[in-house]
């Protein structure tokens, strides 16, 4: 029997955590599966840290990244770069995942060349085009072109089934975060000293880097962070800063030197996940982030209006409170002051998945591959 060969692409920090597990598993088939590794490095330092924590050795390198690139660069070197790399390694199946522009560009270029395509992380959707920008129209565009939908929560399902995609073609996975994240708490201890934190004082952990947050929405979130520390003196605040200029640029003009605001560089994953588990409170943008708060525990204030991960939200350990100064400080000084509500919300729950998602991808893949190829 000949082997399937699976080609995963992947460019960015998150893809990198949440297609790690999967790599990994694919690895455990060596005589069914060839498993081949394309990185486009649209992240190039911080995919490398994922990269080196999960031993993956990428078979094709794209290393695209370029200072402050813009969307359409990304765009087209992923699309005709990918070209090339299928024709060297002539995949059955290609994988991407979530809503990244290498995810989108990665998934049309396959399309192009006729290649079966598997999205994990299908059916995340806010229904609004702008919010994330550009995610939302890279999933729909993500999804359109894929033929198996790996999708991780009842709602993903229901949105794909909304968007017309064959039933036969869903399938309910979980989230690979949840893999990587139990993965990585339970083989890794890691040490955080180098942060300087005082043992005494309550910890927010911040990160934001979304795009639609660039300009007045990011200068208020900081400004939010200045009135908290300014009101509470029993707090500290980490902020492992992203690497965008767009980020870097408004954070260091307003929060950097700044008594019990501590701005580091972007985490390895490992104490990153520590960090989380460590902290009081988290704030954020990100999407991953909003995953794995809930199953640590940690209450989670989102700094944004929307989002496609409303599972946690519906259980309460999600609150959305949007990139306005005053309704931020108020929703996390609410948690500061009132145990009852900080309880509420920290209760342990797990909506995203159960650690097996990668194992399911690559069943699935396994039982559905030779039928196709046998049919070709
Ligand atoms: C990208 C994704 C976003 C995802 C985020 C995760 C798109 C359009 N955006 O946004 O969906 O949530 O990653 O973090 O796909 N940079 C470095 N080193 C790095 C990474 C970034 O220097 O390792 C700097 C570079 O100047 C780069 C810039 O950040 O040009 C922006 O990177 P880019 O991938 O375009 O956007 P992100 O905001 O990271
Ligand atoms: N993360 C990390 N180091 C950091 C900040 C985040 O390893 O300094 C991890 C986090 O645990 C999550 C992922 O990166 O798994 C989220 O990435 P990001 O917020 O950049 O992107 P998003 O999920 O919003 O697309």
């Amino acid at each position: 029997m000949s082997k399937i060969k699976v080609l995963t692409v992947f460019g960015t920090r998150p893809e990198a955590i949440k297609m790690a597990p999967v790599v990994k598993e694919l690895e455990k088939y060596p005589d069914e599966i060839q498993s081949i590794v394309c990185v486009t490095a649209q992240h190039r330092q911080m995919l490398d840290q994922v990269l080196s924590l999960f031993d993956i050795k990428p078979d094709f390198d794209l290393n695209i990244m370029k200072p402050n690139q813009d969307l359409w660069t990304i765009t087209s070197d992923v699309l005709l770069l990918m070209k090339d790399v299928f024709e060297k390694s002539k995949p059955d199946i290609v994988l991407v995942h979530g809503d990244t522009t290498t995810s989108m560009a990665a998934a049309l270029s396959a399309f192009y060349a006729k290649i079966p395509v598997g999205h994990v992380e299908a059916g995340l959707r806010t229904f609004d085009k702008y919010y994330p920008f550009p995610e939302e129209i890279n999933r729909v565009f993500a999804d359109a072109v894929c033929t198996y939908h790996f999708a991780p929560t009842d709602t993903s399902v229901q949105n794909l089934v909304k968007s017309a995609i064959p039933e036969e073609h869903i399938y309910k996975t979980g989230n690979t975060v949840i893999d990587a994240l139990l993965h990585t708490v339970k083989n890794n201890k890691a040490d955080l000293s180098y942060i300087g934190l005082n043992p005494d004082s309550k910890t927010i952990l911040l990160t934001s880097h979304r795009r639609e947050n660039f300009g007045e929405p990011i200068r208020n979130i900081c400004k939010a962070v200045l009135e908290l520390v300014e009101k509470n003196k029993n707090i500290q605040v980490v902020y492992p800063v992203h690497l965008n200029p767009n980020v870097q640029k408004p954070v260091k003009e307003l929060l950097g030197n700044k008594e019990r605001i501590h701005l580091i560089d972007p985490m390895e994953y490992a104490p990153f996940s520590t960090l989380m588990k460590e902290s009081h409170i988290i704030m954020t943008d990100s999407g991953g982030v909003q995953e794995e708060a809930p199953s640590l525990g940690k209450p989670v204030i989102v700094l944004r209006s929307t989002t496609e991960r409303p599972e946690a939200v519906e259980y309460g350990t999600v609150k959305l409170a949007g990139t306005d100064k005053d309704t931020i400080v108020n929703e996390v000084q609410k948690l500061l002051d009132d145990e009852k509500e900080y309880k509420k919300m920290s209760e342990a729950i797990n909506p995203y998945g159960d650690g097996l998602a990668s194992k399911r991808i690559v069943e699935i893949i396994k039982k559905e591959l030779p039928k196709v190829l046998k049919a070709v």
